[in-house]
């Protein structure tokens, strides 16, 4: 983390968990139990139906709603998804774009970028993730990889845009599976993206985005990945179900002396 020129952000991500009385029972519980910190940002990115419920039970916090996918058109004649402009009339600050889970089921990085421009025109502030394969990792590839998903999501975004974007690292081996990389192996891939970052756009856009680390971010490991200097928060998917799970990882983000 970087305190001095970069915000500091906890985003959970639900996924395909909770239903919306779940949704009300975990904000109540959150609520009572949530640290007072100022320093870092916090997200909940729930399922689109949870979002309503979200938003009300929190709608006296600083913790923002986000949701895990939009449609990169404005409106029109496709069934069952949800333009950028309807999720932030519903009360929605964040939305998740390009997680690996959804380009597995076939998005690809021309929709990643299509989607990144929808959410910055309806201003939702869009958590761009990328993140390689065991097998490219392997193949010694992880950095061209990233350049590529960084780039190919970028594409377009003018400068005075850039700063509402927040990039994801998440190694898709991580996910879910309890293996989460090394501070150092986060770190590396992290300060790479800075790198890709600021050859795109300059120094002190590239000091001031926002990068975060996903990938079995738990209460137990999120200290020592967010010590990193170029790791600038989580994104969390199991470890966000829990409050008191949560909470410790917000907790972790406060502490002063990282
Ligand atoms: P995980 O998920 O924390 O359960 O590994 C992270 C994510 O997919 O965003």
């Amino acid at each position: 983390m970087n305190r001095k020129y970069r915000k500091t952000i906890i985003a959970g991500n639900w996924k395909m968990n909770k239903t919306p009385s779940e949704t009300k029972e975990f904000m109540t519980e959150f609520k009572s139990i949530m640290p007072k910190g100022r320093w870092c940002d916090v997200a909940l990115c729930v399922p689109a139906v949870c979002i309503p419920m979200a938003v009300r039970c929190m709608r006296e916090t600083r913790v923002g709603i986000g949701a895990e996918n939009c449609n990169a058109n404005a409106s029109g004649a496709y069934t069952g998804e949800i333009a950028a402009n309807m999720l932030v009339d519903a009360g929605c600050k964040y939305v998740i774009i390009g997680h690996s889970e959804r380009r597995a089921m076939g998005e690809t990085d021309a929709d990643v970028n299509a989607k990144v421009h929808a959410a910055l025109k309806a201003e939702l502030m869009p958590i761009v993730c990328v993140g390689e394969t065991l097998e490219q990792r392997d193949l010694g590839i992880t950095e061209d990889w990233i350049s590529m998903q960084v780039k190919c999501a970028l594409h377009g975004v003018p400068e005075e845009k850039i700063r509402k974007i927040v990039v994801a690292y998440e190694p898709i081996w991580a996910i879910g599976t309890g293996k989460t990389a090394t501070p150092e192996q986060a770190e590396e891939v992290c300060e790479h993206i800075r790198t890709v970052i600021r050859k795109l756009y300059g120094a002190k856009i590239a000091r001031a985005i926002s990068i975060l680390y996903g990938g079995s971010m738990n209460e137990k490991n999120a200290f020592e990945l967010l010590a990193q200097p170029d790791i600038d928060g989580g994104l969390i998917g199991g470890a966000s179900l829990v409050p008191e799970k949560f909470v410790q990882i917000i907790e972790a983000a406060n502490q002063p002396t990282v």
